[in-house]
């Protein structure tokens, strides 16, 4: 089956991207390379800058690109909720996720999306978010069994949780075993395309990542086409089958090339995000051993092997924890759009097809709202303090709006299933050589990729 003629978007996404803000408080950077150095070393440190220097909105030039740096729980509720449609997360995408991921649901807007968002609907309900936990629960402990051999030695903890998570990827979303015939391409052709995305050099010529990146996006997107007749008649319990089996408003299937698009997508979108997360959470836990322990007691305290989905809300600790790593390193660093018309933010007026960045860690490390913002402190976030409740985008690693993370209670899921079976199993104690870098991109983590001591419990 083709898939839908998208051809009945506005004009706006035939336009070339705005790159006329002179009225713009801000500046250009250097010349030819503008702020691409400082942004790629740390956006963070360099969004502090610009806010120092222009206030909250400011003019950046980035990878021969201009556009707005938009900053604050304001400026994000305007954009990510955004009541008026002034924004486009599609042409905010476009220059990269574009060749990777067409027709995904971030690439979409508007109705497109609205149409598109529905294809996941039974995939991410209670039933099947139930399931996974199960199966989830079965990978953690057949995993953590054989990390047992790694004890009393260092391991770099992100490359274990990333393959980890891969194992997940396959056998939850696709329904694809660790032992089975086709595991090994999947993973292969999947961290290539991840690779190729984050490529800074977009060179498709063999040889170059990018090239490798784009071959592995079109062997999953051939491999996802070949299983959908298949799983559209089976009775799968994979997100997958989930996917097949969705219809749309007027009762039709989704296309093979929209279940394919979107299942790409949802594997990108779902693994680097998780594996961030709990690698930030084993850093910060290594420094904060008090944080360490109360965690671990309150695992204990549950009484049993293996946290089940009815238990999830429990583990109030934990979910502090969870909410306190994504403050202080948001998985998603960035959330990019573009205007579709003219707009005012922050009494400038911003023209129409112009670039909008919102970092979330900026509003995330506002001392306005956060008591000493660079403390890792989980109980800011308990009944008591509550202090994410004082602006509702004040907090928003999850995004806002539309596009507001659909797999934000899978992906708590699975981080808190793996939390509380590894805390059970093991203690760790760090090993970096020197405090490392932590990098954000291409993908937030520890730049030494977290080396741990694994000890029995
Ligand atoms: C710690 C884990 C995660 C974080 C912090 C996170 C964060 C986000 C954010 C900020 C967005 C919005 C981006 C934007 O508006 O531009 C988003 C969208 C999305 N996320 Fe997540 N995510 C996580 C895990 C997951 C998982 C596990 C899945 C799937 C199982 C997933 C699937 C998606 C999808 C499909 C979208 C696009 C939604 C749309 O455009 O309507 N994410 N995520």
């Amino acid at each position: 089956m083709a898939a839908k003629d998208p051809t009945n978007y506005n004009d706006y996404i035939h336009e070339p991207n705005n790159q006329d803000l002179g009225n713009i408080p801000g500046d250009y950077g250097l010349p030819l390379i503008g702020h691409s150095i400082s942004f790629l070393k740390d956006p963070f440190v360099w969004a502090r800058a610009q806010n120092e220097k222009y206030g909250l909105l400011s003019r950046v030039n980035t990878f021969g690109s201009r556009g707005v740096i938009a900053l604050g729980p304001d400026l994000a509720q305007q954009i990510l909720v955004d009541s008026g449609r002034n924004f486009s997360s599609r042409m905010g995408f476009m220059d990269r996720v574009a060749s990777f991921f067409p027709g995904s649901l971030i690439m979409e807007d508007f109705e497109h999306h609205k149409h598109q968002r529905r294809i996941f609907q039974s995939a991410f309900k209670f039933d099947a978010l139930k399931h996974y936990t199960r199966g989830i629960n079965n990978i953690y402990d057949r995993t953590l069994t054989s990390w047992e051999a790694d004890v009393g030695s260092e391991i770099k903890f992100f490359g274990h949780i990333k393959d980890l998570l891969l194992e997940v990827a396959a056998e939850i979303f696709i329904g694809e075993k660790k032992d089975g015939g086709d595991f090994k391409k999947i993973n292969r052709a999947f961290t290539n395309c991840v690779n190729g995305m984050m490529y800074i050099f977009p060179i498709n010529l063999p040889g170059f990542i990018y090239y490798k990146g784009i071959k592995g996006r079109n062997f999953l997107q051939k491999y996802f086409g070949k299983l959908v007749a298949k799983k559209r008649n089976g009775d799968g319990l994979d997100m997958l089958s989930h996917l097949c089996r969705e219809k749309d408003e007027n009762g039709n299937f989704f296309t093979d090339e929209e279940v394919s698009n979107q299942m790409s997508f949802l594997l990108f979108a779902a693994h680097d995000t998780t594996t961030a997360a709990v690698t930030h959470t084993i850093y910060y836990l290594a420094r904060n051993p008090e944080v360490k322990e109360r965690l671990y007691q309150e695992c204990k305290a549950l009484g049993k092997d293996t946290l089940d989905y009815d238990d999830l809300n429990i583990m109030t600790y934990m979910q502090q924890v969870f909410n306190e790593v994504q403050r202080m390193r948001p998985s998603v660093p960035m959330v990019p759009r573009r205007t579709i018309r003219e707009v005012e933010m922050a009494g400038h007026i911003i023209p129409a097809h112009t670039m909008v960045y919102n970092l979330p860690r900026f509003s995330h490390w506002m001392e306005e709202y956060w008591t000493e913002p660079t403390k890792f402190d989980p109980d800011r976030f308990s009944p008591e303090r509550a202090e994410h409740k004082k602006h509702s985008f004040i907090f928003h690693p999850f995004g806002g709006g539309a596009h507001k993370c659909i797999g934000m209670h899978f992906s708590q899921m699975e981080y808190k299933c793996f939390m509380y079976k590894f805390m059970l199993k093991f203690d760790f104690e760090s090993r970096h050589k020197k405090e490392p870098y932590m990098q954000s991109l291409p993908l937030p983590k520890p730049a030494d990729n977290m080396p741990i001591m694994l000890i029995k419990r």
